[in-house]
């Protein structure tokens, strides 16, 4: 089984369609409910809705495409509240000897913000703290190159 926490988003959606050919995968939404997803808030609900996954693909929620476009540039209360809980269930994965996969972004190399410096903490909490998990840096991700990330995301897993 595989977990996809932020799957109704950009790349979590496009990963889960890839994913299904291969594996049963539990996809998650929060506020877009797509075809076959669960409803799942990191923030305050349980993590024990990936127990039962080998994987578990985890996007930084508070600073998705979408978000930003949406519902503006997230503050830094939002990024730290979702740094937070993002360090506890990937915590709570390794402890579990779950392996994840961590979405960044190619941006953490050139900006010099509070969103990429959450990220950055959480891809420390990576190298230096757990043992089953690592991050990817995406660059700009469209709609025309998003099934070139969702197959190396797919090559990580086999
Ligand atoms: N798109 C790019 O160009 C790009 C490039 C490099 C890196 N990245 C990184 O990749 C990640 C995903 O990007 P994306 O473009 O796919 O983002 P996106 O389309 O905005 O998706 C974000 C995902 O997070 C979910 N989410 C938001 N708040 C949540 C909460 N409180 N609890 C649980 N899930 C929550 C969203 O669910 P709902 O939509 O259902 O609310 C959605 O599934 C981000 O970390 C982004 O920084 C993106």
């Amino acid at each position: 089984m595989i977990g996809i926490c932020g799957a109704s988003g950009r790349i979590g959606y496009d990963s889960y369609e890839l994913l299904k050919s291969k594996y049963q995968v539990i996809g998650t939404y929060f506020r877009h409910f797509r075809d076959g997803l669960i409803k799942f808030n990191v923030i305050t609900d349980s993590f024990t809705i990936f127990d039962s996954c080998q994987y578990v693909i985890i996007t930084f929620i508070c600073g998705g495409r979408r978000n930003m476009f949406k519902y503006g540039y997230p503050d830094e209360e939002l990024c730290e509240q979702s740094y937070l809980k993002t360090k506890d269930l990937l915590v709570y994965l390794d402890n579990k000897n779950i392996n994840t996969i961590f979405i960044s972004s190619i941006n953490v190399e050139t900006m010099d913000d509070f969103y990429t410096k959450y990220k950055i903490k959480i891809e420390n909490l990576i190298t230096n703290e757990l043992k089953h998990s690592k991050f990817i840096r995406p660059g700009r991700i469209s709609k025309y190159n998003v099934r070139k990330l969702s197959e190396e995301i797919f090559k990580l897993i086999i």
